[in-house]
């Protein structure tokens, strides 16, 4: 047996054990009573009994352990052209301070914080004060638009929210304050406080009893110290699209977190204390709170926070610039970060500029890995490229190439193997286990291991019917794909309607909610097309009211504009077709997979269920129209 299979076999047959000895490499200020608490199944709690501080094993412990010198974070901000080193023992500074500051604005433990700021140090000293406090974060991505942090401060009711005068995007400066005051305005629930850090590109109004200056609460803010918290207790909430208009609030504990994290590091990605850890995301997605914040801060290594863009900001050398500057071992971003490179630097001219001696891995996720991106990235790089498959749902990978335990052959369009822990199985819809080959529905075998979602935010109901009742004893991951006779899994995409465009999780149910808001559409659907930068781009197809006197272009624009305002830009909705009628089955239900296959210009089976097969020849004449249902080359 090799040296994964048998590391694999313990976790699942032995989580006990195994997850016990993890746990000896985080502090605790108490053991737990039980590694694994199965009494409430499926409600499974890890480290039942024990009692730690997240920014404990964040920060202090690295400090008292004599690393205070070492550089904890650079801040990388090719937008405001400021590179800023902090050691360990100054952003433990400026976290226990940010603390003090947060207590004396009456945030304490299991008190609920929103976060919604660019990608700045501000944001990770916001994030590991609440932690220090024992507070819950709930970071919200700033590409939203008001509505939806609306939405969050309803669910999340945080009694402050931290905020900064605007964030930067490439050259254009979006002002955050002027959203933020919306959104509260919007929402039923007020927020006691708000602090805003003022950056220098743009100057919030403050409201006067309300909002407190970031800087003028530092300079007058005392130290606190970290409050233990349960192993089990909520350390943050991160909201995620779901099939409608509500998100589900993700909820991550102290205990299983830390545990999962910090033996994530060295056995999946090969990382170890002192080398430097670089992930391309943003701190709004789970991405940046495992592995630009959380994960290689519990190691003791250097985390990068990168405020730019692969391309633009200045060239599509900037992952390069950064990766040497900094001594970059690992990399972590989205597949469409390198196809946005690849289709700038076709040939790779840039990588030949800059040293790359020290760079060791490129990891990739957030969405498939096609093929050709993959094949890019490994010639040009000539380093292992490990595509791993995860959800913020887990919070760390599922299927990877385990780096730090054995290193298998690449299969170009697969995430390798199940991370141990992760007993993944592939079932057919009646929950019957699949053999080799055999396309269907990617489960995970319960409990699941440390690290990943217990419920969801005050909505346990929710969190059962989402991922448990689907395939009893099992999670359901609402992805498909298959196993082959190797046991490399391939994720072929989502049975929801979840899309993924640019890396980013959206619900085509939600934009679908909105759409139909509008006057004059009667009845709509979302699809995710095939994009060869962003992945999937959503397109819609609408039917207009009888007596609507709306062109088309019209309608476009108009509905492009209404995505934008309640989502954010992150949506990129710009496409819709008007059609007479909408292809359903004949009990109504609207084939959404057909028209996908239909924008996509693949092969498709006319559903023996459906009304009327003659519609499929309009929506297919409609989607050519705005550029799509072009017939793939064989
Ligand atoms: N605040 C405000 N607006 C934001 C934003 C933020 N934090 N992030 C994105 N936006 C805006 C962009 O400015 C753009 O606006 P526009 O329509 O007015 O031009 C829109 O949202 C779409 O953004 P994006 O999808 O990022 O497109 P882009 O053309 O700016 O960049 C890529 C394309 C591929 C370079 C970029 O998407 C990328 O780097 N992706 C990596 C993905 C990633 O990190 N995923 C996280 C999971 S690992
Ligand atoms: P998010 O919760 O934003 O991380 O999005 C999770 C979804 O992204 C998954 O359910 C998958 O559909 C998709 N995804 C993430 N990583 C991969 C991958 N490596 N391969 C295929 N799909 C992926």
């Amino acid at each position: 047996m090799g040296k994964y299979d048998e590391i694999f076999q313990r976790s699942i047959k032995d989580p006990n054990g195994f997850w016990g000895e993890a746990a000896e490499a985080v502090h605790w200020y108490k053991k737990w009573d039980r590694v694994l608490d199965d009494s409430r199944a499926p409600f499974y709690q890890w480290f039942a009994g024990g009692e730690l501080n997240t920014c404990y094993n964040a920060l202090d412990r690295h400090v008292k352990g004599g690393r205070e010198d070492q550089v904890a974070l650079i801040y990388d901000s090719p937008v405001t052209s400021t590179i800023q080193k902090f050691t360990y023992a100054e952003l433990l500074d400026t976290v226990a301070r940010f603390a003090g500051a947060l207590k004396g604005l009456g945030v304490g433990k299991g008190d609920t914080v929103i976060i919604y700021m660019p990608m700045i140090p501000q944001a990770v000293t916001a994030m590991l004060a609440c932690a220090r406090l024992g507070a819950i974060h709930s970071v919200v991505f700033g590409g939203f638009a008001p509505h939806e942090l609306a939405i969050r401060i309803d669910d999340a009711k945080p009694k402050v929210i931290i905020s900064a005068s605007c964030g930067i995007e490439v050259k254009r400066v979006i002002e955050y304050k002027p959203m933020l005051n919306k959104a509260i305005e919007l929402a039923s629930h007020k927020p006691r406080k708000c602090v805003i850090l003022q950056r220098p590109q743009a100057q919030a109004d403050l409201v006067a009893g309300r909002d407190h200056d970031w800087d003028e609460l530092m300079a007058k803010a005392q130290p606190a110290d970290c409050v233990p918290v349960k192993s089990t207790d909520p350390l943050y909430i991160l909201y995620t699209s779901g099939t409608t208009g509500i998100p589900k609030g993700i909820v991550r504990d102290n205990g299983g977190h830390a545990v999962a994290l910090r033996w994530s590091l060295p056995n999946i990605y090969n990382t170890k204390r002192g080398e430097v850890y670089w992930a391309a995301s943003d701190v709004g997605w789970v991405v940046g709170h495992s592995y630009i914040v959380y994960a290689p801060l519990f190691t003791g290594c250097t985390t990068i926070l990168y405020e730019g863009k692969p391309v633009g900001t200045p060239d599509p050398g900037a992952f390069w610039r950064v990766i040497s500057q900094h001594g970059v071992k690992t990399l972590f971003t989205a597949p469409t970060a390198f196809r946005a490179i690849k289709r700038e630097d076709p040939s790779g001219e840039y990588i030949k500029k800059y040293d790359l001696s020290n760079f060791g891995y490129l990891f990739l996720a957030g969405e498939r890995l096609d093929p050709d991106t993959y094949h890019w990235a490994h010639d040009r790089l000539n380093k292992p490229v490990i595509d791993h498959w995860w959800q913020t749902e887990t919070g760390w990978p599922i299927t990877a190439n385990c780096m730090g335990i054995e290193q298998f052959p690449v299969k170009p369009g697969s995430s390798t193997k199940p991370v141990p822990g992760f007993d993944v199985q592939i079932l057919d819809t009646n929950g019957a286990v699949l053999g080799p080959k055999q396309e269907g529905l990617v489960a995970v075998k319960l409990p699941l291991p440390p690290g990943t979602l217990p419920t969801l935010w005050q909505a346990d109901e929710r969190f059962l019917q989402s991922y448990i009742k689907v395939l009893p004893g099992y999670y359901f991951t609402a992805d498909g794909g298959y196993r082959d006779e190797e046991g490399y899994t391939f994720i072929m995409g989502r049975v929801d309607d979840v899309i993924n465009v640019a890396g980013h999780r959206l619900s085509t149910g939600e934009m679908e909610e909105i759409i139909a808001t509008h006057p004059d559409v009667a009845e709509c659907a979302v699809i995710g097309a095939a994009d060869s930068l962003k992945g999937q781009l959503p397109v819609g197809l609408v039917v207009l009211k009888a007596g609507s006197k709306k062109q088309p272009k019209e309608i476009r624009k108009e509905l492009a504009q209404l995505i934008r305002d309640e989502i954010g830009p992150l949506a990129c909705y710009k496409e819709t077709a008007v059609v007479a009628r909408l292809p359903k089955t004949r009990s109504g239900k609207i084939l959404r997979g057909t028209m996908r296959k239909i924008a996509d210009g693949e092969e498709y089976k006319i559903p023996s269920t459906i009304d009327d097969p003659a519609i499929l020849g309009e929506i297919e004449e409609a989607m050519k129209g705005i550029g799509y249902a072009k017939k793939k080359e064989t």
